[in-house]
């Protein structure tokens, strides 16, 4: 049995803050204390309450202790085209993101980037995430390994694609669900791995293929689905344009049975209401990505018009054309895109989004993304005042709200002290 106590100021969410003063929403203990045995959360509170004789302290004040980040859209095999210039999103695919996903056929390249990918979550403080692999199993096999080893909760697939890219890239409607199926086989449910079916978009799979799809994901309704919606006006014309007979482009994937629960949908910023209606009405959830699309110049996520219609988004660097690893910049860059829609997130509900926000929107918040007594230990530790500029921001912080605002706009990996994965700490050094 492996068991301490990590003392700090500890933060968690009960649900979403419904404003900045809605300090209800939260668990907050400014000497609190959260008490992790063999992998999991068994109290969290007041270090008074939670201190027990013989465990071991690990004392973290005056930092923050929350839970850890989750990152809802990313791809595994973007690693190096972080930061590749001057295209909007057709052009950057073809240009940058294919050439690079095909070099992810070579297992020992897959496993060289499954490190540096690891490496890179964790020292932002990020302990979950849903990655698109590259076509090929042996990324599929690369990323859960590597995960698999650092005892991470993540979810993942090969992406489905037999159009629209290269020869090297595109496999074809039987193999993509051979493949897809001997994956989940494999990994779905293998130690803390969750496989999501992953038809990569509209574009670049047949009319076959999304039948293939579909076939796939009523068999499996144990595993996620995830997918890009309108992310950007010429894919929007191009998607609807292969499929003549669909009502725009979200009906494209309705009608291939994609839409439900388990359903993350990337980017979804150009929608009319009747999208976002039917995208609430089956519970399928936009993700907001919001330094890839001003990265990409793709557009402006409308959160409020998504949750107008009873749809629960949720947030995501979207790693190669996401700017940043860290899941507080992507905060950051949400409030950003608020302000220009004349709105403004609130560092609470920010806070809320990286954490129990994605956890909810997985349908994992029984798990991960707080700090209840009960889940998993993924833990993340935040040091306000990491670097000079946050030292001097912090002097003259107020409160609570102060210190998480001046997080999300001018934190980063600096700000993260440790990350805890399963009660071990696992931030690379
Ligand atoms: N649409 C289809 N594939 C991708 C991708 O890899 N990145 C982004 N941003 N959009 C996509
Ligand atoms: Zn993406």
């Amino acid at each position: 049995m492996t068991e301490t106590i990590l003392r700090g100021r500890v933060l968690s969410f009960r649900r979403r803050p419904e404003g900045v003063s809605d300090t209800d929403a939260l668990d907050w203990f400014e000497d609190g204390a959260v008490h992790l045995r063999d992998g999991m959360i068994v109290a969290m509170g007041d270090f008074d309450r939670v201190a027990v004789p013989g465990v071991p302290v690990t004392d973290h004040r005056p930092h923050l202790i929350t839970a850890g980040f989750i990152d809802t859209h990313i791809h595994f095999p973007q690693v190096q085209i972080v930061a590749s210039w001057g295209a909007q999103l057709m052009d950057w695919l073809n240009i940058y993101t294919f050439p690079a996903e095909t070099r992810f056929a070579d297992p020992a390249h897959a496993a060289r980037m499954a490190k540096a990918f690891y490496d890179l979550l964790l020292s932002n403080g990020t302990t979950t995430a849903s990655a698109f692999c590259s076509v090929h199993p042996t990324s599929v096999e690369a990323y859960f390994t590597e995960a698999e080893g650092r005892g991470m909760r993540m979810l993942g697939g090969k992406v489905l694609m037999d159009r629209n890219a290269p020869e090297a890239l595109q496999d074809t409607p039987q193999s993509a669900y051979d493949d897809s199926a001997a994956l989940i086989d494999r990994w779905h449910g293998r130690g803390r791995a969750l496989y999501a079916i992953s038809p990569r978009f509209a574009i670049t799979s047949t009319p076959a293929q999304m039948e293939a799809a579909g076939a796939l994901i009523a068999r499996h309704p144990e595993c996620h689905v995830q997918t890009h919606l309108s992310e950007n006006l010429d894919e929007i014309a191009f998607a609807c344009s292969l499929y003549p007979e669909a009502e725009g482009y979200l009906d494209i994937y309705a009608r291939y049975g994609m839409l439900g629960p388990k359903s993350l949908l990337g980017h979804a910023i150009h929608l009319s209401d009747r999208e976002r209606a039917v995208i609430g009405e089956t519970g399928a959830h936009p993700v907001h990505c919001p330094t890839s699309n001003l990265f990409l110049g793709s557009g402006l996520f409308d959160e409020a018009a998504l949750r107008a219609h009873g749809a629960t988004s949720g947030i995501a660097t979207d790693i190669g054309a996401g700017m940043s690893w860290s899941m507080l910049k992507t905060g950051g860059a949400a409030y950003a895109i608020a302000q220009l829609q004349k709105r403004s997130l609130d560092p609470l509900t920010g806070f809320w989004w990286i954490t129990r926000g994605n956890a909810d929107v997985l349908g994992l918040t029984d798990r991960i993304g707080t700090l209840q007594a009960g889940t998993e230990a993924d833990i993340t530790v935040l040091d306000s005042r990491a670097t000079p500029e946050l030292a001097i921001r912090m002097e003259a912080a107020q409160d609570l709200k102060d210190e998480l605002f001046a997080l999300l706009i001018m934190g980063d990996d600096r700000a993260v002290v440790e990350t805890y994965v399963a009660g071990r700490p696992s931030r690379p050094r």
